[in-house]
């Protein structure tokens, strides 16, 4: 089996399908980059939900409920369980908030809602411009960064190879897979080939011409310095006068910020505008950052799809099978997407 991709869904299949026994060839020219080195890491089905998107708030549920498991199997991964809140600014904020309690409480899934100064006793880092929100215990996040490597390390002591190289196409004879071609022309022979390669799988087969289409998130990375009031321990999101912002504390100190969502294509410039709004907006939920060091500023591209529910499925000819279009929830849907690629495989099996 080849695997197209090596962010987080591409190393969760391939390790899970190396741990089941597949021959597994990982190919990416730049292993562990892209949308899922810039993540934030947030795990988060409860507070991403929106109204008319309930299949993915399920998925969603269902993934975390594995993630406990999924990450004590890599040994820890940088798994957070402290939870999230959700913070309002402003009366239209506080309002939308309401809304999204609302919607919850409908779908069986009552949040607490908090005053400004309830949460500030939670997270004293809040300053006084946070006038409310909710408590979302069950959130968690992870450090991408972390879980990336453990994930490289896990594919490969199960067997997985890893090999950087740029795949340009599948190759099929019309009904089956037959393999890769590489850049520079040359071809892998493949009968299994899951593609998993983001926003960039819609160009590697006809099949999935137009299914995944790429947009735009800029994410920023604070270092807390001595002195400086400390970060919270809680991912934290906000809404600051309509403008949404999440927070995520790493440990030792670090606090990841974001983000944008523009679609733009495959730029994946951070632009000046970008980086002001999420400190400014930043700032107002949490005045302490002003302190800290501003160490990294990025960008990823989510790979998006219309109804904003990740591909997960056999495609085209035989063998040809895609785990993509995850959004902004890589992160999260990593358990459950391994878990169904694994299923898939297993009908490969039967079938050859
Ligand atoms: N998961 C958050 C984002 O995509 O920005």
């Amino acid at each position: 089996m080849t695997v197209v991709g090596a962010g987080v869904i591409g190393l969760s299949c391939a390790w899970r399908a190396a741990t089941a026994g597949w021959r597994v060839t990982v190919l990416d020219p730049a292993p562990a980059s892209g949308a899922s080195w810039v993540a934030g890491g947030m795990l988060a089905p409860l507070t991403e939900a929106w109204p008319g998107e309930e299949r993915l708030l399920e998925l969603g549920v269902e993934s975390l409920r594995r993630w406990p498991d999924f990450a004590a199997e890599l040994g820890g991964a940088g798994l957070r369980t402290e939870g999230t809140v959700v913070v309002a600014t402003g009366a239209g904020d506080r309002a939308e908030l309401d809304s999204l309690a609302e919607h919850l409480a409908r779908t069986g899934r009552a949040v607490e809602r908090l005053t400004g100064r309830a949460l500030r006793r939670l997270e004293p880092a809040l300053g006084p411009e946070v006038r409310g929100g909710l408590s979302v215990p069950g959130d968690l996040s992870v450090d991408n960064r972390e879980l990336l490597g453990a994930l490289r390390e896990a594919a490969e002591q199960a067997g997985a190879r890893f090999v950087s190289q740029a795949v340009t196409c599948v190759l099929d004879d019309g009904a089956r897979v037959t393999g890769v071609r590489c850049a520079g022309g040359h071809d892998r022979p493949a009968e299994v080939v899951l593609v998993a390669a983001g926003a960039h799988s819609s160009a590697l087969h006809p099949a999935l011409r137009g299914l995944v289409r790429p947009v735009k998130g800029e994410i920023l990375r604070l270092a807390h310095r001595p002195g400086a009031f400390p970060p919270p321990r809680r991912t934290v999101r906000a809404l600051v006068d309509g403008r949404p912002v999440y927070m995520v504390p790493r440990e030792g100190g670090g606090l990841v910020v974001g983000a944008t969502q523009t679609e733009v294509g495959f730029d994946t410039d951070t632009t000046v505008a970008g980086v002001r709004d999420l400190l400014r907006d930043a700032e107002r939920v949490l005045p302490g950052i002003a302190e800290y060091a501003l160490v990294e500023s990025a960008a990823g591209l989510r790979p998006s799809c219309a109804d904003n529910l990740p591909l997960v499925d056999a495609v085209g000819p035989d063998g040809l099978l895609v785990a993509t279009g995850h959004g902004r929830n890589g992160m999260l849907l990593a358990p459950v997407t391994a878990d169904t690629v694994l299923g898939l495989l297993r009908e490969v099996e039967e079938v050859a």
